[in-house]
C-alpha cells in the first residue's frame, strides 16, 4: 500500500508474525521513471526473511520493458502488475484501473512484461472499472498469458473502498484460471479470512488496512490454522505497536512534525477500534509533536487500567478511516 506498506512497517509487521508474502507499493512506470530507493529498500532487505513481489503501475510499453529488466536484478520472488488504483489523477492516465477498460491493452501489457521478467508474473486487479463487463475478458487473456498469480481485489474501480465487495468474482476467477487466485478486499479477521478462502476457493487471502490496525492478524491466521489458542493483543500492545512503528519509521534529520504526520496516516486506520466514539481520533489529529501524540495514545490505551483491557477487533466500516489521501 501506497506510502503505508515501506519496509518499516514490513518489519514492524514481521515482528507480530509476517505474511507469507509481502507486495512492494508500487513503483511508478513512466519515461523518466526511477526505481525509488525506499522501495528497493524493502526489496533487498526482505523482512523476515520472506519473499516480496514488486508492483509497477504503468501503461507505456517500453517503459514498462525498461523496468521489468532492471527489476531482474533484484532479489524478488515476482513481478506484480497494478490494474485496480482508483484515484481519479492515475486512471485517468490509463493506468492502473484505468486499464480495466482496455483488455487488449493489458493483453500487450503482459505479453512485454512476460518477455522480460525472469520472475514470476502476477496481476492485481480490481473486477472492473464501472461494472464488470470486462471482467470475463481479462480472465481470459490472463488464462492463456504466462501470468502466475492474480490477486483480486473483488470491487470495481468505481466501487472505491466503501462498496460491498464482490467475493462470487473471486469464485468465478477461481474456476477460470488454472493459476493461484488471491481474494483482497475487506478482510478483518483470521476467521473472515479462512471462511472466505473455504467459501471461494481463493488459494490464498491478501490483507491491506486490517494489517495496519491489526499488524497480529497473519499470527491469528496461523493459529487458528493450526487451532492454537488465538492471540488476542490488549491495549497495552497496541500502545506498543504504536512505539514501535514511530522509531522503525523515524529517518536521522527527519523532523519531529513530518514524523506525527506520517504516524497518524496510520493511526487514521486504527482510531474507531480504539475509541468507537471518535474521540481518540478528534484528539491524537489535533497533535503536534510525538509528546503530544503519545499522551493521546497512553490516555486511551494505558492509563486506568485500561492497558489490560482487549484490543476489540470486530469488524467496522472501513469507509470511516480514509486518513489517507492517497487510497489506492
Ligand atoms: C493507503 C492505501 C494505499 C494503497 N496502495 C496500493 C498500491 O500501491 N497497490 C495496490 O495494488 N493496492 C493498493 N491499495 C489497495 C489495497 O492493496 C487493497 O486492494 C484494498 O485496500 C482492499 O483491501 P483491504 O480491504 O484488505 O485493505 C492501497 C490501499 C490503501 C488504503
Amino acid at each position: 500500500m501506497q506510502d503505508v506498506t515501506g519496509l518499516p512497517f514490513m518489519r514492524v509487521v514481521a515482528r507480530r508474525g509476517s505474511p507469507d508474502f509481502f507486495f512492494t507499493e508500487f513503483i511508478r512506470v513512466h519515461a523518466h521513471s526511477r526505481v525509488s530507493p525506499e522501495i528497493l529498500s524493502s526489496i533487498t532487505e526482505k523482512p523476515d526473511g520472506r519473499p516480496v513481489f514488486a508492483q509497477l503501475i504503468g501503461e507505456n510499453l517500453d517503459d514498462l520493458r525498461r523496468v521489468a529488466r532492471e527489476m531482474n536484478s533484484y532479489p524478488i520472488s515476482g513481478l506484480d502488475l497494478n490494474l485496480g488504483c482508483p484515484a481519479p489523477r492515475v486512471y485517468r492516465k490509463n493506468v492502473g484501473g484505468g486499464l480495466l477498460r482496455e483488455p487488449e491493452k493489458i493483453r500487450k501489457i503482459i505479453e512485454v512484461l512476460g518477455e522480460e521478467t525472469k520472475f514470476l508474473l502476477s496481476v492485481k486487479m480490481r473486477i472492473g472499472f464501472e461494472d464488470d463487463r470486462y471482467f470475463e475478458p481479462i480472465l481470459e487473456i490472463l488464462a492463456e498469458s504466462p501470468v502466475g498469480l492474480v490477486s483480486i481485489h473483488a470491487r470495481t474501480v468505481k466501487g472505491g473502498y466503501k462498496s460491498a465487495p464482490s467475493y462470487a468474482h473471486v469464485e468465478k476467477a477461481v474456476g477460470l484460471l488454472r493459476c493461484p487466485v488471491l481474494l483482497n478486499g475487506s478482510v478483518e479477521t483470521g476467521a473472515q479470512a479462512l471462511s472466505l478462502r473455504q467459501k471461494t476457493g481463493a488459494h490464498g487471502i491478501m490483507i491491506g488496512r486490517s494489517a495496519i490496525r491489526n499488524p497480529w492478524i497473519f499470527q491469528q491466521i496461523r493459529d487458528l490454522q493450526s487451532a492454537r489458542k488465538i492471540f488476542q493483543p490488549k491495549l497495552g500492545d497496541l500502545f506498543d505497536y504504536f512505539e514501535d512503528l514511530y522509531a522503525s519509521l523515524e529517518k536521522p534529520g527527519m523532523r519531529e512534525e513530518s514524523m506525527v504526520g506520517r504516524m497518524k496516516k496510520f493511526l487514521n486506520f486504527v482510531g474507531l477500534s480504539v475509541d468507537p466514539e471518535g474521540e481518540f481520533l478528534f484528539r491524537m489529529r489535533r497533535a503536534k509533536n510525538r509528546a503530544d501524540l503519545f499522551q493521546v495514545c497512553e490516555r486511551f490505551m494505558l492509563n486506568e487500567g485500561r492497558v489490560e483491557e482487549h484490543y476489540s477487533l470486530e469488524p467496522f466500516d472501513h469507509s470511516t478511516s480514509s486518513g489517507t489521501s492517497a487510497h489506492r
